[in-house]
């Protein structure tokens, strides 16, 4: 079996060659769709990560999973949430499990860093980023959220799925009310 090194680190990374493969990686895994150029999905993303999760083989950096760390105020209750982002695996490595590993690490993280539910991003209508992010109790939330932009734009998007972390019940009153879940700057 191959040996695989998990580290969790935060940001900024000080190790300077970590930090270029981590930008080379995240630039392979989604800089190069059609859509990352998108002037509006550019100004969508410009927050900072508080942790990587990192999984290399020797040096290799191998697979990629951020977390965001946000508050926000949602019908008068205070939430933190853990954002997931950039989760990536490079290619010669992908159907081995370590997106799911990074995912079950994260989920830990997450509750290490109090978060109350976690959310993320992604094609909502690919049924196997669905059935991947509901193993870990993410759901669609099938209503808009709001953000603002790089640019200072307010906008509202319907591309995430939330779920569970340290807060069943906030988790619960978002995922079934109707009103606008204020995300702030920006989709991490
Ligand atoms: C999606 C991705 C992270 C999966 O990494 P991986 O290590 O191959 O995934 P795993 O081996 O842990 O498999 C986990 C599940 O992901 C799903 N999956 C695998 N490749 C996938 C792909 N290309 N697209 C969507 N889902 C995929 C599988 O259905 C698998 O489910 P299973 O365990 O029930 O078989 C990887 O293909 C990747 O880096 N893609 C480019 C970046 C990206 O799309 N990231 C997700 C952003 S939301």
């Amino acid at each position: 079996m191959e040996e695989l090194t998990i580290k969790i680190l935060s940001y900024p990374l000080s190790d300077e060659f970590l930090k270029q493969e981590v930008e080379k990686l995240l630039h392979e895994s989604f800089n190069t769709s059609p859509r990352a150029n998108i002037q509006e999905v550019k100004d969508a993303h410009y927050s900072a990560p508080a942790e990587y999760i990192l999984i290399s083989k020797n040096t290799e950096l191998v697979g990629i999973q951020m977390i965001f760390l946000r508050e926000a105020v949602f019908e008068n209750q205070h939430i933190i949430i853990g954002g997931l982002g950039g989760l990536c695996v490079k290619e010669e490595f992908r159907g081995r499990g370590i997106a799911r590993q990074l995912l079950s690490i994260a989920m830990e993280e997450m509750k290490r860093l109090s978060c109350d539910i976690s959310m993320l991003f992604t094609n909502v209508h690919n049924p196997q980023y669905v059935k991947l992010y509901n193993t870990y109790g993410f759901q669609i939330l099938d209503r808009e959220y709001m953000f603002i932009n790089r640019v200072g734009k307010v906008c509202k998007a319907k591309s995430a799925m939330i779920a569970p972390v340290n807060s069943e019940e906030k988790y619960e009153r978002i995922f079934h009310s109707s009103g606008s879940l204020d995300i702030g700057a920006g989709e991490w």
